[in-house]
């Protein structure tokens, strides 16, 4: 028996393996035991696989089926907001400034200390339904709003709880170097997080990858050099934010250190870029975070020239306030003047490699994952085009609805 079959879309459009974009018209997908078991023209699809024996069936006409999105870099875990904040910052003020007076992530951190584990549970359950239903599927989280040992491992149990709780795979990163807390200096509290925080998050299987803000401010390239490296050495791939607002080098370290991938990118260089591809990681540039700070956007065409494809996130944190993988899709061409074609190849198949998930995650094809979006557009170039309206209709989960409008 076949779990779904998917037929009559206007169009199929996904990225292969190697991230070439194909499109099926008139286009079908069938699903067994949450795998893609076939994929091709409705005709051809529903002549193995007829729709009346399978479990359940959706008609596509007129819209357009893609894999489920995957994003590979959000702080989704954390009490309160900042939406004041963001008030301030459009009157004038500044992000490093107010980090800089105990606002910002501190004061993310103070709300999320404060919080019990079940609250952060709850939160990020409601979140993970924002993102399911703008069609992520898979996505990463990350720890960091902690800063201490009881808090980290607080907000990472919470991350296991929800994923065991939500259709969406969630891969879990540890981020005590996110921000220095007040009470100490950088030095002490790098200590903190190779003594105290990595040995208990490693030993209880908290986190697949270690991740560090390397910046002016925050973490310099030796200190982000000591947390990746500790992080290695138990067990947990580097993550690193570079180059975000200072070019302090960060871009570099990742190369040197293997990491899976590196985040921001505002300041990267020509040598930074060639250097990430040559070491085979995965640059993740953040449209929303530039959006929301009213920054300016990567330059993607130095990625391009380079031939180093790079993935887009969310980044959804209480600075960069949306869930929505749609969302960042459209500001990667509206604002980063990316394709539609190379912005979808960087929320799935290129996303996927930036949390090191090469086994089909972000494409469709015989073999994958039955995740999947049915977008209410005739082709994929309508989803960024038609921009702030929700597209995304239904959403498949290994073979099941998960989400339906
Ligand atoms: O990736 N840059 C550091 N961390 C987050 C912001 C977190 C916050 O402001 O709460 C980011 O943009
Ligand atoms: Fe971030």
């Amino acid at each position: 028996m076949i779990d779904l079959v998917v037929y009559d879309a206007s169009q199929v459009a996904t990225p292969t393996d190697d991230g070439e974009m194909v499109t099926i018209q008139d286009g079908a997908v069938a699903i067994k035991d949450g795998i893609v078991t076939a994929i091709g023209p409705t005709e051809e699809v529903t002549r193995d696989h007829p729709p009346e024996n399978s479990a359940n069936t959706i008609d596509a006409a007129g819209k357009t089926v893609l894999p489920g999105f995957v994003d590979p870099h959000t702080h989704a875990v954390f009490a309160g907001n900042r939406a004041d904040e963001f008030t301030a910052k459009l009157e004038g003020a500044d992000y490093q400034d107010i980090l800089a007076e105990g606002g910002g992530i501190l004061r993310t951190v103070r709300a999320t200390r404060d919080a019990s584990r079940d609250q952060l549970v709850g939160n990020l359950l409601a979140h993970l339904d924002v993102m399911l239903a703008h069609g992520t599927t898979t996505t990463e989280v990350k720890s960091g709003y902690g800063l201490d040992v009881e808090t980290e491992v607080k907000i990472l149990e919470a991350i296991d709880e929800a994923a065991d709780r939500h259709p969406i795979d969630v891969v879990s990163t540890f981020m005590g170097a996110h921000a220095v807390p007040e009470d100490t200096d950088t030095d002490e509290y790098v200590d903190r997080v190779i003594e105290e925080q990595l040995p208990i998050v490693a030993k209880n299987n908290l986190a697949e990858f270690c991740d560090v803000f390397c910046e002016e401010g925050v973490f310099s390239v030796d200190h982000s050099r000591c947390v990746l490296e500790a992080g290695l050495e138990h067990g947990l791939k580097p993550k690193i934010h570079a180059d975000e607002f200072e070019r302090l080098g960060g871009s570099q370290l990742a190369a040197d250190i293997g990491a899976t991938s590196a985040d921001h990118l505002l300041q990267s260089t020509e040598a930074d870029i060639a250097a990430l591809g040559e070491a085979d990681v995965t640059p993740v540039l953040l449209p929303g975070t530039a959006f929301s700070l009213a920054a300016g956007y990567a330059d993607v065409t130095d990625f391009e020239a380079a031939d180093v494809p790079v993935a887009i996130a969310t980044d959804f944190n209480p600075n960069c306030y949306s869930q929505s993988m749609e969302f960042t899709i459209e500001l990667a061409c509206n604002g980063m003047r990316m394709t539609p074609a190379s912005a979808v190849r960087s929320a799935t198949i290129t996303a996927a490699n930036a949390i090191d998930r090469t086994d089909g995650t972000g494409t469709l094809r015989e073999g994958s994952s039955g995740d999947l979006v049915v977008a209410n557009v005739p082709n994929y170039q309508h989803l960024p085009y038609n921009f702030g309206v929700q597209n995304v209709q239904t959403v498949v989960k290994r073979g099941e609805v998960v989400h339906r409008d």
